[in-house]
């Protein structure tokens, strides 16, 4: 089976929505199967040990789902329009993985939730794929041969999926995706997949 980590950070919970619907494109693959993983949040107050576990929803991401994965979908919150810091951090202790290529020669796609419509997706998404870059994976998007990309009036681009939060969403809240973006989202998943089967040879 080709493994593929689908390795998100989220507060409010959008970007775990879009994870949910990415891991269903990536289990309609046939071959393939979805690994959810978050990373800790940081923070400056240093007394206080991060818990091992998470008090609930997917477990941490470690090193091991890095190497064992034959692809990678990764989603962030837009920060500025940037990534959000707890996904950076994990990325920034990566390069023990680096030197080694781990990540080298495998299919890796990317997700983001904005409050706004123009808030920054493109921009979050495009820099969320330089450390991949860097990684030596190969970066799939979204094609305009999905006629949904040409026609939806919220999230979805050609760089990743994604996610317009508006003013509604609310810490716990589970989030409201369109159809658009949940197809895309979905998509996204599926089209990651479908290369890192046929890449490993995992079928
Ligand atoms: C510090 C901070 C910076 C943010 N920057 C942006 C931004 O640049 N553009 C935007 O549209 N939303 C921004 N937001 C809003 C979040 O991107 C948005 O609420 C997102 O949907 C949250 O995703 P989540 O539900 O997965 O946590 C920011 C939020 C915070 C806390």
């Amino acid at each position: 089976m080709a493994e593929i980590l689908v390795l998100f950070y989220s507060r409010k919970g959008s970007t775990a929505e879009l994870a949910r619907q990415v891991c269903r494109g990536v289990e309609s693959v046939n071959g393939a199967r979805a690994r959810l993983r978050t990373v800790p949040q940081v923070t400056t107050v240093i007394d206080q040990p991060q818990p091992p576990v998470p008090a609930s929803g997917p477990p941490f991401v470690t090193h091991d789902d890095l190497r064992e994965c034959h692809g990678l979908v990764l989603g962030s919150p837009t920060r500025f329009g940037n990534m959000a810091a707890p996904l950076k951090y994990f990325l920034d202790g990566t390069s023990a993985l680096w030197v080694n290529g781990t990540l080298a020669g495998k299919p890796a796609g990317v997700f983001t939730s904005t409050q706004t419509m123009h808030g920054g997706q493109e921009t979050t998404l495009l820099s969320m794929m330089i450390p991949l870059l860097h990684h030596g994976m190969y970066i799939v998007g979204l094609p305009y041969t999905e006629s949904t990309l040409s026609t939806t009036r919220s999230g979805g681009s050609p760089y990743g999926a994604s996610h317009v939060a508006n003013a509604v969403a609310q810490e716990g809240a589970v989030a409201r995706l369109t159809d658009d973006e949940r197809l895309l989202a979905t998509l996204l998943g599926k089209r990651v997949a479908e290369l890192a089967v046929r890449l490993s040879g995992a079928s």
